[in-house]
């Protein structure tokens, strides 16, 4: 299976960046194809924690090529100070390339950012403040400044004058102040390009050699399917395309390229950041998924809404996505509990509903309905690895219900089950 995409089903933080990392070791390069710093992926090797927002999975891997694709955003302080940390973890890393087309993210944006999110009130999706969001509206709006423009300071200087002065209007409009002249974001910028510029090629070239080659690519999500800007929470989502189509655009391969497409799936539901939730808990039982799981933003360390797994939610991430196979996260968490909710489906003012809807207004109103299992045991580690060498076979009575009904109700095989943020804390069914 030469191309693989790994992509979240959910709000993102499904533990992609495990699987991704785990997928890896087969693959010859690692690309990321959309968002930018927003993205929080936790791996854990030999114990040891490294947090990634921007630098692909891959980099973890002396043998593999990361790739920063072009549908991504690139703070290059961010992505520079990224790097100097995993150099300064002793991490044997592998090459590293960035795209030439993908899109700056500039002072201004992070500024604006802020300013909007205050401006939008009960709209504001509690962005990470990144500057994400304004900087694919300047890309859409055509006032964008490329990675191209970075490594050239004369077309950098051009673009720049021309969207300094809106910028600056636009943030005083929206009642703050722009932080740096001109010429100071004009001398930050030069400096951190000239550390860029070894990394800086035509990503679709590289990746569809690779791909000529029979080379192994990984295409790793960020965020997830239900935060993507077209078929996400809007306005609650974020502001790239998170899907399957998002890493042909993000990349620049064609759709004939991809041979497999893997949803990650967390055994419940959290969300960081606002807008409607389902199956959200707001008790003790919610508390207790939440403080188990650890759930607490990777990017801004903000604690996560959690509730019950939603398929209504993962239908509408196989559809749009056309997924493969699943993989379950964090089925370690739910253990111990006596009884686990999945909601199946949806009513709306009496009515059933089996697909996710479009208004916010009707998510908000729609009651999930649940079907009650069992739980599974909670188990030392040692147990669960007595289990995953046995496969499915192995798993506990509860566990292998859980599995079963989710495969019946998607009709997509789940592959793995992970129990635990190790690499190799892993059931392949
Ligand atoms: P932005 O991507 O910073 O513009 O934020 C938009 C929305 O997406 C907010 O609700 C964020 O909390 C959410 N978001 C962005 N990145 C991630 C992520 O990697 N995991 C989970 N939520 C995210
Ligand atoms: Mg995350």
């Amino acid at each position: 299976m030469p191309a693989k995409v790994i992509l979240g089903t959910q709000w993102g933080d499904e533990g992609k960046g495990k699987i991704t990392d785990l997928t890896a070791d087969e693959a010859e390069m690692v690309v990321r194809f959309q968002g930018g710093n927003n993205a929080g992926h936790t791996i854990v090797i030999d114990g040891k924690t490294f947090k990634l927002h921007l630098v692909p999975s891959g980099i973890l891997r002396k043998d593999t090529t990361s790739v920063v694709g072009n549908g991504v955003v690139l703070d290059p302080a961010a992505f520079l100070k990224e790097l100097d940390q995993l150099k300064e973890g002793n991490v044997e890393m592998g090459q590293l390339k960035i795209s030439d087309r993908l899109h700056i993210i500039m002072p201004y944006h992070r500024t604006i950012d802020g300013l909007e999110e205050a401006a939008k009130g009960n709209l504001a999706a509690g962005t990470t403040k990144r500057g994400i969001g304004p900087c694919y509206s300047d890309k859409t709006a055509r006032f964008g400044l490329r990675m191209c423009d970075l490594m050239d300071p004369e077309a950098f200087m051009h673009k720049l004058k021309a969207a300094y002065p809106l910028k600056a209007g636009y943030i005083k409009a929206l009642g703050g102040d722009i932080e740096q002249t001109m010429d100071e974001i004009f001398e930050e910028y030069m400096a951190l390009a000239d550390r860029l510029r070894p990394y800086v090629c035509d990503v679709s070239v590289l990746i569809n050699d690779a791909l000529d080659q029979g080379k192994n690519v990984l295409f790793e999500g960020a965020q997830g399917t239900h935060l993507d800007i077209d078929h996400g929470v809007y306005p609650y989502g974020t502001s790239s395309s998170t899907v399957t189509g998002g890493c042909l655009i993000g990349t620049g391969i064609g759709p004939k390229r991809l041979d497999k497409v893997i949803g990650i799936v967390k055994a419940y539901t959290s969300r960081v950041g606002t807008g409607p939730f389902p199956t959200e808990l707001f008790d003790s039982v919610g508390e207790h998924i939440a403080d188990k799981g650890g759930e607490f933003g990777t990017t801004t360390g903000r604690r996560r809404r959690v509730g019950w797994l939603d398929l209504v939610m993962v239908e509408y991430a196989v559809r749009v996505n056309g997924l493969d196979s699943l993989v379950i996260t964090k089925s370690d968490v739910l253990a111990g509990m006596d009884e686990i909710k999945i909601a199946t489906h949806y009513t709306l003012d009496g009515k059933d509903i089996h697909h996710f809807p479009a208004s916010m207004a009707q998510v908000a109103k729609c009651v999930p309905q649940y079907h009650t299992m069992a739980g599974w045991p909670d188990l030392k580690k040692e147990e669960w690895d007595a289990i995953a060498s046995k496969g499915r076979d192995g798993l506990p009575a509860g566990l292998a219900a859980y599995i079963t009904f989710i495969e019946a109700n998607l009709k997509v095989p789940v592959e793995i089950v992970s129990y635990g943020p190790g690499r190799e804390e892993n059931i392949y069914l």
